[in-house]
């Protein structure tokens, strides 16, 4: 009962814009980006303020993501709906541009994503701490569970890249290597 609440709850969490941190430098300049699920357009005007074009849409301006696509662009980016991130990631996948997810960690849980990435491909970027969503009722204190942005085709060039919010990687004491 409290997994499916918090499920539901989650569903309206908004992104602060530190999140987008480590998808720029994957992203082109001259791509026009689609926030297909944008919410209060918190991601939206944190990539027009980084200088990109952005196509904004949402169910709740009468676009739904799993049946409605722009005419012209050249990325997807959003935080989407966590009780339907199955079918925002097959809708992803069928429409064949690059794309980034921001979804928790427990999406590699199931058989038939872990199809979908072992076919389809995926490369992740984590960040080394949760994000501190805007939540429904205004606090920022949404973050009970870890998130990472789910990418396919946007060439990152690694399956796994590990980022920090805020502060520079620490050294690595197993191996010595400084980053
Ligand atoms: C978790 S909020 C994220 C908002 C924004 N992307 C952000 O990161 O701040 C998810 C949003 O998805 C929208 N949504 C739910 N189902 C949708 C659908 N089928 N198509 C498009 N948007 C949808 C909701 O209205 C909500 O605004």
């Amino acid at each position: 009962m409290i997994a499916a609440m918090k499920q539901k709850y989650s569903n309206d969490f908004q992104t602060p814009p530190e999140a987008l941190t480590p998808l720029l430098p994957h992203l082109k300049k001259k791509w026009t980006i689609w926030e297909c699920a944008a919410g209060d357009g918190n991601l939206v005007k944190a990539l027009r303020k980084e200088g990109f074009k952005v196509v904004s849409t949402d169910i709740l301006t009468g676009k739904d993501f799993l049946n409605w696509e722009p005419k012209k662009y050249d990325c997807i980016i959003t935080n989407p709906p966590y009780s339907i991130k199955q079918e925002f990631l097959e809708r992803a996948y069928m429409l064949g541009k690059p794309f980034a997810f921001l979804l928790p960690l427990t999406t590699f849980e199931t058989e038939k994503r872990q199809n979908f990435f072992r076919c389809c491909g995926l490369e992740v970027i984590f960040f080394d701490k949760r994000i501190n969503f805007q939540t429904p009722d205004g606090n920022g204190d949404g973050s009970w569970f870890a998130t990472a942005w789910f990418t396919n085709w946007m060439k990152v060039g690694k399956e796994l890249t590990f980022t920090s919010i805020g502060d520079t990687l620490s050294d690595c004491p197993p191996c010595k290597t400084s980053r």
